[in-house]
């Protein structure tokens, strides 16, 4: 695993760097997209690099990491309409090359293993953006999670719900209670992880995701078994990281080419 600790708009650059990298050598690469406020700046410059250097997402397709359950299709809060105006509309991705779990569907159980089905019939996810829960969450695998876990229903918990409030006028009750989301079995098949995390509010889930033993009770430290995972974090977000100087004197040390 990899740490890189540097502001956030540097981190945003470098995971910007990653992706590029990757549909210059595969045009037709699967994205994994994560949504809330983590990956934003990510996005912001991908839409600047598709508008002023011609970066093409034409060939590529993309996953969302999940989807809350019963917003209406037209919920702006709705993790699909999300990820359109942050980065779907911003760049050339074709009509229909974006898909999510179907939070609507009638046969709930259906629509995940139809979206399980989906990802490999892709391929597979060659580089899986990620953000972390103030509760160890990735995607939305709550405490508790399988590690093996695959594409479900799940139950927010209250702390998550919390923190999302944000994003529904500051009312929790707003917040729905379910979602889908893909499983941390089906997350660790994704060829690279590249999870963003910044602020103190970050600090002990990345405390834990680096550093802490593998446990179901902080999913992302599944993370730790996977054999190209990239966490990028800024000063505050590092600041409980024990091994936080040897962090940085590797990655100051790093050849350029080689890349994240
Ligand atoms: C969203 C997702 C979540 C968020 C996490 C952090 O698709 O999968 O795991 O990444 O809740 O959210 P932010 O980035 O808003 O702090």
């Amino acid at each position: 695993m990899e740490v890189v600790i540097a502001p956030a708009q540097e981190l945003a650059v470098l995971a910007a760097d990653a992706i590029e990298a990757l549909l210059r050598r595969r045009p037709d690469a699967v994205l994994g997209l994560a949504t809330g406020s983590s990956p934003l700046k990510v996005y912001d410059e991908l839409a600047r690099r598709h508008a002023d250097e011609g970066l093409s997402f034409a060939g590529a397709r993309a996953f969302m990491l999940d989807e809350y359950v019963g917003l209406a299709a037209d919920h702006p809060e709705r993790y699909r309409n999300v990820i359109d105006v942050e980065i779907a509309s911003r760049v050339d991705l074709e009509p229909g090359a974006v898909r999510g779990p179907d939070g609507l569907a009638d046969d709930l159980p259906a629509a995940c293993a139809a979206y399980e089905t989906a990802i490999s019939d892709a391929g597979g996810v060659d580089l899986q953006i990620l953000g972390i829960g103030t509760d160890g969450h990735i995607a939305f695998n709550e405490p508790g999670s399988s590690l093996a876990s695959r594409t479900r229903i799940k139950t927010l918990t209250q702390q998550t719900r919390e923190d999302n409030a944000r994003f529904f006028d500051g009312e929790v009750d707003q917040v729905p209670t379910h979602c889908l989301t893909q499983g941390l079995g089906t997350i660790m098949e994704a060829r690279h992880l590249v999870l963003l995390a910044t602020g103190a509010q970050k600090a002990e889930a990345v405390h834990q995701l680096v550093e802490g033993p593998v446990s179901a009770m902080w999913p992302a430290t599944v993370m730790q078994m996977h054999p190209h995972a990239t966490v990028l974090v800024d000063e505050a977000a590092a600041s409980r990281l024990q091994l936080a100087n040897y962090y940085r004197q590797t990655y100051a040390a790093k050849p350029a080419w080689q890349g994240l």
